[in-house]
């Protein structure tokens, strides 16, 4: 059987086999969408160990590839980042911060003992052209500590390939410039933590037409559950210390000299060592390993942007109780792609229409049952509204709509004695803007998230738990994205006991994702595994891999299965 599957193994899964037992792990996604018939050019951007890395990220200079082409001519661009651990180790978060803008968020799978594990994942990265034609410098922050009990050092090496362009695959469309909403630290990551709000001062060129935000933002510390968070007026009806306050509500907002421009309703990625540890191996939670972002269009505000002064944009993460702040931090960042005209003259122009409340509207709502039984309910809507007239140096005006209607439930609810604690959350929405009436932004989400937690022992040491999470998003061609449909299912559940002798469990996780793209592309996967085996991995479509990857087989025994920690919702972290 096992020598059978091996056959259908392409050469760089053997490699890494030859290790018969590291664990593979991997999240779910498509394989980007870039062309493989044309000539590929790959350059290594970094190596390194990230041992004791607190504070000590990772900094190299870059310089574009001359043998692929012009530099920024390419079809595309894709990175690659293979990382092996071995050991304990908590799951960290990693920022790749490029000429100091964030181009992608990952973090890590907790690792194993002995034999390890692996992960690689491929990522498109071609919206950042601009960024990648220049020499400039490249930055991975990945904080990680070494101490008592937690010895995994994650070892990585990013590579960059560069696809040329061709008459079949012209390059890329790309913005003119891109510009950071960052820290512009030049030491480390360049994501802000807030609150407070993040604002940052930039200057436009005078002739932006079209402007573009991207947004990156994760909830961390007591802001890693916030959708397992109560309203404060309620927090009195469960036990002390057993829920988080500031409610499960959070929206990122984006403002433009202190005037709303647009906002986002998160994903709400799980990390791997996220409530059961074990159900996230070795597939991660969709997400964890790229975390989704979030398109904005600014275009309304071209007009005041690119009037040569500097103007003042924030980002800052709002709950829904009165004060609006979060319980902790959230890190966040963004990033302006700016199309700007032949002309070198000013835009001009105005916004002819403004709808947009600084914050989104909010009911909460509790029932509680003689036996304590309780259930509570937060629901939000959304909608903003703003239309402009943009007149382009040359001379021609085009009228701009973006429309953002967004609406979010998240339903809390607490059985037997606190014994089970479920949440069903969902964030819905549609979000288009129009330039003379041709759609440019458009996403339309729905991110529904059912997690039950049931304890087994009272004290909450011994417990199961279930996921059910979908991502379906279709996303439209701007800012420099090739437009596409994803749909994905995960549902996974778990067992998890932890003992001061070893924490032990087990998980299993089904995962059905498809993707279709405007270019054609198409891919679908399904793959399931229990106990750290694969039982089933069926790809097809058009990037699916040539020679379907079969059926591997890692098993982790007990002594190997170890965690570095497990963090549960209401701030209860056990482990190391
Ligand atoms: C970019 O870096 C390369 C390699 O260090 C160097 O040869 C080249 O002169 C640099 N280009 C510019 C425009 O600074
Ligand atoms: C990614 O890089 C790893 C390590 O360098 C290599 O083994 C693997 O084949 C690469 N994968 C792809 C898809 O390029
Ligand atoms: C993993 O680390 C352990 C020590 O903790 C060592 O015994 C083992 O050989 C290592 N495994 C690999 C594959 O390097
Ligand atoms: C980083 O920026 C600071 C202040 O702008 C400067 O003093 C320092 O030399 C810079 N460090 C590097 C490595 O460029
Ligand atoms: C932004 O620019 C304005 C106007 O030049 C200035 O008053 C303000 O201090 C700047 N703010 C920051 C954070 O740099
Ligand atoms: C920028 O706007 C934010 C949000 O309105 C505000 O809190 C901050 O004080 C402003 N910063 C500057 C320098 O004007
Ligand atoms: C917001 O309100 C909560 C609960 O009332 C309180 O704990 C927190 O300190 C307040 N935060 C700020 C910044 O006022
Ligand atoms: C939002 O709702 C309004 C009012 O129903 C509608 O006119 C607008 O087209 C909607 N926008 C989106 C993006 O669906
Ligand atoms: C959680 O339990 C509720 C009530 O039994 C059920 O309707 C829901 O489907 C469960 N969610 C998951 C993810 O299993
Ligand atoms: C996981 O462990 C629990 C507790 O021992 C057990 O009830 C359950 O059947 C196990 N799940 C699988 C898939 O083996």
């Amino acid at each position: 059987m096992l020598l059978q599957t091996l056959l259908l193994v392409p050469s760089f899964f053997l490699a890494i086999f030859s290790n018969a037992a590291v664990l593979v792990d991997f999240q779910v996604a498509n394989p980007p969408p870039v062309p493989q018939d044309t000539k590929q050019c790959t350059i290594q951007i970094l190596q390194r160990d990230f041992a004791f890395s607190f504070g000590l990220s990772e900094i190299v200079q870059y310089a574009p590839p001359t043998d692929c082409g012009e530099p920024g001519s390419w079809a595309g661009i894709t990175l690659n980042f293979t990382v092996t651990s071995n050991g304990t180790q908590f799951d960290r978060l990693g920022i790749f911060t490029f000429q100091n803008v964030e181009i992608w968020r990952t973090s890590t799978p907790e690792p194993t003992r002995g034999d390890g594990i692996i992960w690689t994942y491929a990522k498109d990265v071609t919206r950042y052209t601009p960024l990648f034609a220049k020499n400039g410098t490249f930055m991975l922050q990945l904080d990680n500590l070494i101490q008592t009990g937690l010895d995994g050092v994650y070892s990585t090496v990013l590579h960059a390939t560069f696809h040329t362009s061709s008459p079949t695959h012209p390059p890329a469309p790309q913005a003119n410039t891109i510009i950071p909403l960052s820290t512009l630290a030049n030491d480390t990551g360049n994501d802000a933590s807030v609150p407070p709000g993040f604002s940052i001062n930039v200057t436009l060129p005078r002739n932006a037409v079209e402007v573009y935000a991207e947004l990156y933002a994760s909830g961390n510390g007591n802001e890693e559950f916030w959708y397992f968070n109560v309203p404060n007026q309620f927090l009195s009806a469960l036990p002390a210390g057993f829920a988080l306050g500031q409610g499960p509500f959070r929206e990122v907002r984006l403002l433009v000299d202190g005037q709303v421009a647009g906002v986002a309703f998160p994903y709400a990625t799980i990390f791997t060592g996220g409530i059961v540890p074990t159900a996230w191996r070795p597939i991660t939670s969709y997400g964890a390993i790229d975390l989704p972002t979030y398109f904005l269009d600014l275009t309304p505000f071209a007009p005041i942007l690119s009037d040569g002064q500097p103007h003042n944009i924030t980002i800052d993460v709002a709950s829904a109780d009165p004060n609006r702040t979060t319980l902790q931090n959230w890190f966040v960042s963004g990033l302006l792609q700016v199309v700007t005209d032949s002309s070198s003259k000013p835009t001009t122009g105005r916004i002819t229409s403004y709808s947009a409340d600084s914050f989104a509207e909010v009911s909460n709502d509790a029932s509680i049952a003689s036996n304590r039984d309780t259930v509570i309910t937060v629901k939000a809507t959304r909608n903003i509204h703003i239309e402009a007239d943009v007149t382009s140096g040359s001379g021609e005006t085009k009228h701009v709509v973006f429309s953002q209607n967004l609406s979010y439930s998240n339903v809390q609810t607490y059985l037997n004695n606190f014994n089970i604690q479920n949440v069903f959350q969902t964030a819905t929405g549609a979000v288009v803007s129009t330039h003379n009436q041709v759609q440019k932004v458009v996403d339309t989400f729905s991110y529904p998230l059912g997690i039950n937690i049931t304890n087994i022992t009272p004290d909450g040491r011994s417990f199961k738990s279930v996921f059910d999470h979908s991502y379906d998003r279709v996303l439209l061609p701007a800012p420099f994205i090739l437009g596409s449909t994803i749909r994905e299912h995960q549902l996974a559940d778990g067992f998890f006991n932890v003992a001061p002798t070893g924490n032990t469990g087990n998980g299993t996780s089904q995962n059905q994702l498809s993707y279709v793209d405007l270019a054609g592309n198409t891919y679908s996967r399904e793959v399931n595994a229990a106990l750290n085996v694969i039982t089933l991995d069926k790809q097809s479509g058009s990037l699916a891999p040539v020679q379907q990857t079969s059926l591997q087989k890692a098993t982790v025994s007990q002594k190997e299965a170890t965690f570095g920690s497990v963090r549960l919702p209401g701030g209860k972290r056990f482990g190391v």
